[in-house]
């Protein structure tokens, strides 16, 4: 399990898809769990109370544990703002890998891929992550990759060094 936490625009979903190419290539069953492509299906409906983002991450974890089970690498790519939940998410796996897409607050909002942090500045959004709402970055992550630093090549990459140096991959 190839777990990515940070901010909204820290670069998760970007790296996670590079990632999930280069596996593929070299023929490692993968699959990509997206933030919001699970928000969409998956988690269809839910908001983002403390409560509906822990339902969304144990959903993500569930689903993330079934299918390394069966010996998939699993990526996923949800902000994962509480430590306890991404804790509960390495509980239910059998190898897991904390990838903290860390880049500045002011960085992200800079990008404002969306434009939701214009509109979480504004009010027109409450609870945004970041700006009115917690994210709590992981103290001991296995990889971190400082995305205002960092091109998603070379983010891409160091995860794929701590796969090898894992001994998860030749
Ligand atoms: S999580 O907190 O449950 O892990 P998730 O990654 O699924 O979040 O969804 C985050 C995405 O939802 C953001 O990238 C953004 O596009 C959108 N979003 C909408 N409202 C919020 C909000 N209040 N806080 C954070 N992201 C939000």
């Amino acid at each position: 399990m190839i777990w990515f936490t940070g901010l909204s625009g820290s670069g998760k979903t970007t790296i996670a898809h590079v990632l999930e190419r280069k596996l593929a290539d070299a023929d490692v069953p993968v699959e990509l769990l997206d933030g919001d492509v699970v928000r969409e299906n998956l988690s269809k409906g839910l908001g983002f109370s403390k409560e509906d983002r822990d339902t969304n991450i144990r959903r993500i974890a569930f689903v993330a544990h079934l299918l390394q089970r069966n010996g998939t690498f699993v990526i996923t790519a949800a902000i994962s703002p509480y430590r306890a939940m991404r804790e509960e998410a390495r509980m239910m796996a059998k190898d897991f890998v904390e990838v903290y897409a860390n880049a500045p607050l002011a960085v992200c909002e800079e990008r404002d891929v969306k434009g939701l942090y214009a509109k979480a500045r504004a009010g027109e959004i409450k609870g945004f992550t970041g700006i009115d709402d917690p994210y709590e970055p992981p103290p001991a992550p296995e990889v971190e990759v400082r995305t205002d630093q960092l091109s998603v090549e070379e983010s891409a990459e160091k995860v794929i060094d701590k796969l090898i140096e894992s001994g998860y991959l030749k």
